[in-house]
């Protein structure tokens, strides 16, 4: 028998460290920081359309004090708060025929910052040589505003992904603030082995009855960032999740009540979202709740609670529930808010169940490091239904015979290799013979 090395004894409370390193390489968000400047070659969702009506809306992302507004022309315009005369907040603007005016002295903006009238200012004031206010690019996409914080000249293409246009889903816009820090809501999805704790057993069942049967995992790189395979077997069917980070901030998840209970190919996203830093201690979950039946045939998700601050599923606000409540049957919000306001990593205990998120703080590590030595940032290149992604379910049926000598853990691991193979190396597919390639890849698995 192995040889155990003796436990610690017990009451150390005195002896533990009170402090520890927060990884500011992974967490710090403000611009001029690692991971900031990282962040910043990206575009990111900024607010809901439905959020910005005749006034400007104040914003705070990436640590930057901001105003979005949409100027009488229709055009977006999202300008640093504070006005570059003497600061009066660009909330209170008028917004005008094109841009913005500041209310304290007229200095009027157009939506790109350039100074378009300043006030009282004779024409020929040297002012106009000397002044613009900060401003961003944004576009408006399907209900959400993303913008581009990053140097003017490494803009990249506004992305779109092959799961945002699917035929039959409906896509609505939500928005869900957290306080803390971003990487502990991004890294949660990595984390594979909550589900069965928090959402199965520590908190009763919160999801889909089959997300608390004994999965084995498995984590495989991709183009995008990485995705954890999930296979289990559900009654007589296999069901293979895999659940994706696509870098920097943003990642899917498959259906939420899903039940494996009849065979399906390359079922796609039920969410696709970015994790957005407001600042080091709070962060904002944008994107879009995807709708269909395929993804809901229980009828279980409600579009109704779709939206600011709201989602249809347990355990992702504060005020959706009493402290009480929140205490009996802790969710995401829970969870990843009392890790601090930004997770010390230098105090964390790492098992193997952890393999996921050291994988995605690694992958970060990397890229972070990378921009710091002024290496470009990556930016996938659509293919024919836009930027292919690697979220999937497929449940299909367990063949007693195939298994061979494999256990029923081996089987479901060499399953899931199988099928995440299939994922990736179909990507440059449409996505109706990408779902062929899966479910061949499922039905010839151990056909020898
Ligand atoms: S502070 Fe804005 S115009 Fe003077
Ligand atoms: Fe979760």
């Amino acid at each position: 028998m192995k040889e155990q090395s003796a436990r610690p004894s017990g009451f150390q409370g005195y002896h533990k460290p009170v402090d520890g390193e927060e990884n500011p390489e992974l967490t710090h968000i403000d611009r001029g920081t690692k991971c900031g400047e990282y962040l910043r070659r990206y575009w990111h969702p900024v607010a809901m359309s439905s959020e910005l009506g005749d006034l400007p809306l104040c914003l705070e992302i990436l640590g930057e004090a901001l105003v979005l507004f949409r100027d009488k022309t229709g055009n977006l315009g999202l300008l640093h708060r504070h006005c570059a005369h003497r600061g009066a907040s660009l909330e209170y603007g008028i917004v005008a025929e094109r841009g913005i005016i500041c209310c304290y002295h007229g200095w009027h903006y157009n939506i790109d910052g350039t100074l378009i009238r300043a006030g009282s200012e004779p024409e020929d004031s040297p002012v106009y040589q000397r002044v613009i206010q900060g401003a961003y690019p944004t576009h408006e996409h399907n209900g959400l505003i993303f913008a581009y914080l990053g140097p003017p000249e490494e803009r990249p293409p506004f992305p779109i992904y092959d799961t945002e246009s699917i035929d039959g889903v409906e896509a609505i816009p939500f928005s869900i603030t957290t306080p803390c820090n971003w990487l502990q809501v991004y890294e949660n999805t990595q984390d594979p082995i909550h589900v069965l704790h928090l959402h199965a057993l520590s908190s009763g069942v919160q999801f889909g009855a089959a997300s608390g049967v004994e999965q084995t995992i498995d984590y495989k790189t991709t183009p995008l960032g990485m995705i954890n395979i999930q296979s289990r077997k559900v009654n007589n069917h296999i069901w293979i999740r895999s659940t994706e980070t696509i870098l920097p901030n943003c990642n899917q998840t498959g259906a939420i009540y899903e039940e494996a209970e009849s065979e399906k190919y390359f079922q796609r996203s039920a969410m696709l979202r970015w994790m957005v830093p407001v600042n080091n201690t709070v962060t904002r979950t944008i994107g879009w709740r995807f709708f269909s039946d395929e993804l809901d045939p229980r009828n279980q998700c409600d579009r109704a609670l779709v939206g600011k601050e709201s989602i249809d599923f347990i355990g992702q606000t504060e005020d959706e529930r009493s402290y009480t409540e929140r205490q009996r049957q802790p969710g995401d919000y829970e969870a990843q808010v009392s890790q601090r306001d930004i997770a010390v990593h230098g105090l964390e205990n790492h098992g193997s169940y952890d393999t996921g998120v050291s994988r995605v703080r690694h992958l970060l590590r990397q890229r972070v490091r990378a921009i710091a030595v002024g290496e470009s940032a990556l930016h996938p290149s659509p293919g024919p239904n836009g930027i292919a992604t690697y979220i999937q379910d497929c449940v299909t049926p367990w063949v007693e015979h195939k298994h061979g000598t494999l256990d029923q853990t081996e089987m479901l691991t060499a399953f899931g290799k199988i099928i995440t193979d299939a994922i990736i190396s179909s990507d440059h597919l449409s996505a109706s013979q990408r779902r062929e390639a899966i479910r061949e890849a499922c039905l010839q698995a151990f056909d020898t």
